[in-house]
């Protein structure tokens, strides 16, 4: 059986086609980075206009690298949400197109649990439970996954997600976009203990995140040392920047762990391409006697490999099939997916 996914949630036109045993025969994306770096930023409009542009050349694609033609795709997967609205309803809508005019299944997949799957696509081995930290441009949430399929959401951010941090404060001081990719460049060799960062406490038990009050902090710094892009104290800046989101990303993944007693741990999302995050994740689940897993960078951005795999993983445990076109788009995260329930959090 052959799968053809379709992933448009946010700035990147992606297609992949899976076999049945989860073996990915081509993961074609198209970024939009160009597109939107003179704004410091994804500007949706642009953005679901270049989907629309690029689509039926990267489904083209994807099918080529496969070498399958589109008479052969069984059965068809394509994000849902959450993602931008207009940027969705393109994948959504080519998708709906093919499973009609081909009579083929369609199943919707959430964003943020193909990211969590992704890990799986290279490891099919890891045991449960698990406990994931995806942390993206739009995201930053710990989830508990007691078995397959099934997500629980343990804490999440309450403003900005860790790449928009990144994104915004490397716009500031105009250094490029993405931000993130930027940052680890230029804070490779910066001494990280040069500024100081006081990570935000939550007042309740809870697991969730802030980072709105690092990126004040951050703004602050800049403005009493008139740190600019070419400030001798630039790289030592970014370096303890950028060490401190890793701190708070880990000190409560730390937490969740001493709480919920996985037997095993996820990494995943754009950043986790960060090379710092990487590290101190090693470092910190080694030190804590669990086995973890980190995609190779190519699936930890937004890709559509990750988008067949939780289809395939669905398709195993469901055997009903939503009728292609009762699908709709969902911008928000939806937390009340039958999966996800909010597990208690319990010391
Ligand atoms: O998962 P993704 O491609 O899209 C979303 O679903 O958001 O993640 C994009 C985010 C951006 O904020 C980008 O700056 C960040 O991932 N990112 C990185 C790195 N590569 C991408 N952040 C830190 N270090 C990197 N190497
Ligand atoms: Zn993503």
């Amino acid at each position: 059986m052959n799968l053809l996914a379709i992933e448009t949630s946010c700035d990147e036109t992606a297609a992949s086609v899976l076999k049945d045993d989860f073996m990915v025969l081509s993961n074609v994306v198209l970024s939009q980075d160009e597109i939107h770096a003179p704004y410091g930023g994804v500007v949706p409009e642009l953005a679901s206009r270049q989907h629309l542009k690029s689509i039926d050349f990267i489904v083209r694609e994807s099918l080529a690298v496969a070498g399958i033609p589109l008479e052969e795709i069984d059965i068809y997967a394509v994000t849902q949400g959450p993602g931008l609205i207009g940027s969705l309803l393109v994948g959504l809508s080519f998708a709906k197109g093919l499973a009609y005019y081909f009579r083929k299944p369609l199943i919707g997949i959430d964003h943020v649990q193909a990211h969590i799957q992704s890990a799986f696509l290279e490891h099919q081995e890891i045991s449960f439970p698990v406990l994931a930290l995806i942390v993206s441009g739009g995201h930053t949430s710990i989830f508990f996954l007691k078995k397959k399929l099934r997500f629980d959401l343990v804490g999440r951010t309450r403003d900005d997600a860790a790449g928009e941090a990144l994104d915004k404060i490397a716009k500031f001081l105009e250094l490029g976009y993405p931000g993130g990719p930027i940052i680890q460049k230029l804070a490779e060799n910066g001494n990280m203990d040069r500024f100081d960062f006081a990570l935000p406490k939550m007042t309740d038990r809870s697991l969730d995140f802030s980072f709105s009050g690092l990126k004040t902090a951050a703004l602050r710094i800049i403005r009493e040392n008139k740190i600019s892009r070419d400030h001798p104290q630039l790289r030592d800046f970014l370096a303890s920047f950028e060490s401190s989101i890793v701190r708070a990303l880990l000190e409560n993944m730390a937490r969740a762990a001493g709480r919920l007693h996985p037997k095993s741990l996820i990494l995943c999302g754009g950043v986790a391409r960060n090379k710092r995050l990487r590290a101190r994740f090693a470092a910190w689940a080694a030190s804590a006697g669990l086995k973890f897993y980190i995609p190779s960078p190519k699936l930890c951005t937004d890709n559509a490999a990750m988008v067949g795999g939780l289809a395939l993983e669905k398709l195993r445990s469901e055997k009903k099939q939503v009728p292609a076109l009762d699908l709709d788009a969902y911008p928000r995260s939806r937390p009340s997916l039958p999966q996800e329930r909010s597990v208690k959090n319990r010391d």
